[in-house]
C-alpha cells in the first residue's frame, strides 16, 4: 500500500497519526506498545510532533517501549546518532519510562554489541518471534534500509535477528535488525521524502533488480502490514493517483 502525501509536513502529520492509532491499538489488544524507530532526517518531524499536542496525550507513552531498527557505532552524543536524535526530538519530552528505551549500545565490539541487542529482544519477546506492532523505516538512495546495505552478508542472515555491518561508505560499523526479524513485525512503514529519492522509490516499488542490489525489496512483513507513506516529490515518477 502507498500513501501519497503532499508534502514532509503533510507526511510527517500523517505518520504521527498512523504512530498514535498503532499505539492505542496495541495496548487496547495486548497492554502495550512496542516500535522499532528509524534513524535518518526523514522521521524528525514526525518525531518532534509526537512529541506537541495532540500526540502527547493521545499516545500511551506509559506503556510504550522504544526499540531501534539501527544504529551507527559512534559515542552516544556523537550528531551521528539515531538514539541521539530521537532523545533529542522526541524522547526528552514525553513520558515513555527510562527502562522501556532500549537504545543499540555498540561500546563492545559490533558482534558483542549486537549478540547482546538480540539477547534483549529475545528476552523481551519471551521466547517467541520479534513481533514489533510496528517498525519505522527510512530508505537510503542507494536502496538500503536500516542498515541493511547493498551487497552486505547480513542481507542473507536468516538466523539472527541483531547483525553487524561494515558501511564502507561511511567507514563505520553499524548494528542492524536484521530483514528476517523486520519481517516478523505487525505493521512495517517506510517514510520517504523529496526528489532525490523518487528514482530509487520506482525502482524498489517497480524495478525487477535482485533485492541484495536494493535492501529495501527484502523487506516483506511475512504476515504483517507494509505501508509506503511518502510525499508526492518522492512519488513523482510513479503512476499512482494522489490522496
Ligand atoms: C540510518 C537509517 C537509514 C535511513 C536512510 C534514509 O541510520 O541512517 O536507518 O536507513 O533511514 O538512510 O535516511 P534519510 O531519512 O536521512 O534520507
Amino acid at each position: 500500500m502507498i500513501r501519497i502525501c503532499h508534502d514532509l509536513e503533510a507526511l510527517s502529520l500523517a505518520a504521527a497519526e498512523l504512530f498514535a492509532a498503532e499505539a492505542c491499538q496495541a495496548v487496547r489488544v495486548h497492554g502495550r506498545f512496542t516500535v522499532a524507530l528509524s534513524g535518518g532526517s526523514t522521521p524528525r518531524r514526525m518525531y518532534e510532533l509526537l512529541a506537541r499536542e495532540p500526540f502527547i496525550e493521545q499516545v500511551p507513552w506509559q506503556s510504550t517501549h522504544i526499540f531501534w531498527g539501527d544504529e551507527r557505532c559512534v559515542p552516544a552524543d556523537d550528531p551521528r546518532n539515531n538514539a541521539l536524535m530521537t532523545r533529542q526530538t522526541l524522547l526528552d519530552h514525553v513520558p515513555v519510562p527510562p527502562g522501556q528505551i532500549h537504545p543499540m549500545v555498540c561500546n563492545s565490539s559490533p558482534l558483542e554489541a549486537a549478540v547482546e541487542y538480540e539477547a534483549l529482544l529475545r528476552s523481551f519477546f519471551a521466547g517467541g518471534r520479534p513481533r514489533f506492532d510496528l517498525v519505522l523505516l527510512g530508505l537510503g538512495e542507494n536502496g538500503h534500509t536500516a542498515s541493511l546495505f547493498p551487497g552486505t552478508s547480513v542481507l542473507d542472515d536468516q538466523q539472527h535477528w541483531v547483525g553487524e555491518v561494515y558501511v564502507v561508505e561511511e567507514g563505520l560499523q553499524r548494528l542492524t535488525l536484521t530483514a528476517a526479524a523486520i519481517n516478523q513485525a505487525a505493521l512495517i512503514v517506510f517514510l520517504v521524502s523529496g526528489h532525490g529519492k523518487a528514482p530509487i522509490l520506482r525502482e524498489v516499488l517497480k524495478g525487477t533488480q535482485d533485492p541484495h542490489s536494493i535492501p529495501a525489496r527484502m523487506v516483506k512483513p511475512v504476515d504483517g502490514g507494509l505501508l509506503w507513506m511518502v510525499d508526492r516529490h518522492a512519488a513523482c515518477l510513479l503512476r499512482q493517483r494522489k490522496e
